[in-house]
């Protein structure tokens, strides 16, 4: 049976059971994953995600074997309601899918679907993150170009993650984040890129003490003559204690950016895109690439909030103006960028739970006012947009119904030993234990399966 007559044939009620039936095999066949290939009904601990699948390996049958899935999908029926992200049966469904991607037995699936025979959309699973990589995709008279669309995606999965790390505000740990979450990640044996995009300030390559980029960095992104990978700068700690060199890559602020070119005449050059395009050379060389954002809503922040799959957000307890900030990025710069690619056919980024840096040594008093202006930006989100609920990223370890305090927020204490560092020209996580166990516990909370 074709999948277009599988389709048709589908009553338009179609329950669950039906969905899963005759037409779900159609579609994961259409996907690529012959009947050998796909596991209905399997086991993730002591649930069960409707299909796995994963391609055969020589005489490992999937089907026989059950092992290593690839990807998970979970059917619905058509009854119910995919088609709008604020729905409440939309992120049920959304919640069960990542409880199944999360369980510790499906450390080797890379991908997630939702499907009701009406609607579909694509998650990546990267470690710990999982982010969509499609919107709710309509299924209609046109299924053989949707799944066209999937499969593409699936058959040639990019390596990295990649991450910028933005607010809109300065000073509230945006470099020292970048840094010192590559430095983590590095020890994890990651391989990570680290790109400093905030030309005013190179302060990232200041912190490694090494020298900014004349000009290459506009030539990599015009696509001029000269690939990203032709300006990495690797970076080596060395200690004596050291068996070998710890180490990441570095892209170096480009000082002709900010010297030499006015923003107009960069808008003329430059779109939107560059910074994604030429990051795809690499996006199979590392497992993260980190971006260090400018902390305004111009150009370079745009283009690195473009270039990534998710965003960071750094903010800072008794600054009123960094936790304002968080919740724009969350309301307004992000969804202005998902729409900018969802024009080009692509999804993303997606806003990571807000981080607070530099936490929690302050009096009580200091923290109730947090509190209260966390309530006060979540209350103004909740009026203004469509009742959307910025709670859950500034408290994300808040079951529902449990009161919030800060154990509830995920957090980098503040620690000398981190303006010790700046002085020292190195990654504090490196040069620091104390240091290096805060950072290591941020990349498990975030990032690391
Ligand atoms: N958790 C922390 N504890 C102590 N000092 C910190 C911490 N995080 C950042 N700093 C210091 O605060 C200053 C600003 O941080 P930085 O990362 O440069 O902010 P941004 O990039 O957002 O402007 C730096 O001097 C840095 O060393
Ligand atoms: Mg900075």
């Amino acid at each position: 049976m074709s999948l277009v007559k599988a389709l048709q044939d589908l009553p338009s009620d179609a329950p669950e059971v039906v969905v899963e039936g005759a037409f779900s095999k159609e579609f994961l066949k259409a996907l690529g994953f012959e009947n050998l290939e796909v596991v209905p009904g399997f086991k993730v601990g002591t649930k069960v995600v409707d299909h796995a699948a994963r391609k055969n390996i020589d005489d490992d049958i999937f089907l026989h074997t059950r092992k290593n899935p690839y990807l998970y999908m979970e059917v619905k029926g058509r009854t119910w309601n995919l088609g709008d992200e604020k729905c409440a049966n939309y992120r049920n469904a959304l919640l069960q899918l990542r409880g199944y991607l999360l369980h510790p037995s499906s450390k080797s699936v890379q991908w997630g679907i939702l499907m009701n025979s009406l609607h579909v959309q694509l998650f990546r699973k990267h470690g710990k993150v999982i982010h969509p990589v499609t919107p709710c995709i309509p299924i209609d008279q046109d299924i053989n170009s949707v799944v066209k669309r999937l499969k593409a995606i699936i058959e040639a999965p990019k390596k990295a993650l990649t991450v910028v790390v933005y607010n809109n505000k300065g000073g509230v740990g945006k470099t020292t984040t970048t840094l010192n979450l590559a430095a983590a990640l590095t020890l994890r044996k990651k391989r990570v890129l680290v790109i400093d995009f905030d030309p005013n300030q190179s302060d990232l390559g200041d912190a490694l003490n090494l020298k900014p980029l004349k000009g290459k960095v506009l030539d990599a992104l015009k696509n001029k003559d000269i690939n990203i990978k032709d300006i990495i700068t690797p970076y080596k700690f060395e200690h004596p204690k050291l068996p070998e060199p710890w180490g990441f890559d570095v892209v170096l602020a480009d000082e002709k950016l900010v010297n030499e070119i006015d923003e107009r005449d960069i808008r003329k050059h430059l779109r939107i895109h560059d910074l994604h395009k030429a990051l795809d050379s690499v996006r199979n060389d590392y497992d993260y690439i980190l971006i260090d954002a400018p902390p305004n809503w111009r150009i370079f922040a745009q283009k690195a909030m473009y270039a990534s799959d998710v965003v960071l957000i750094p903010a800072r307890h008794d600054n009123l103006h960094s936790l304002q900030n968080a919740g724009i990025a969350i309301t307004q710069f992000i969804p202005e960028v998902q729409e900018e690619k969802r024009k080009q056919g692509e999804y993303g980024p997606i806003p990571l739970p807000i981080f607070m840096n530099n936490a929690f040594k302050e009096t009580d008093h200091q923290i109730h006012l947090m509190h209260q202006a966390i309530r006060k930006i979540v209350e103004d989100v909740k009026q203004n947009s469509n009742s959307f609920n910025l709670a859950p990223y500034f408290y994300p370890k808040a079951k529902k119904g449990q009161s919030i305090d800060t154990s509830k927020m995920i957090s980098i204490p503040h620690m000398a030993f981190i303006s010790r560092a700046d002085f020292m020209h190195m990654p504090a996580a490196f040069a620091f234990k104390t240091v290096r166990e805060q950072y290591l516990n941020l990349a498990l909370e975030y990032f690391l399966q």
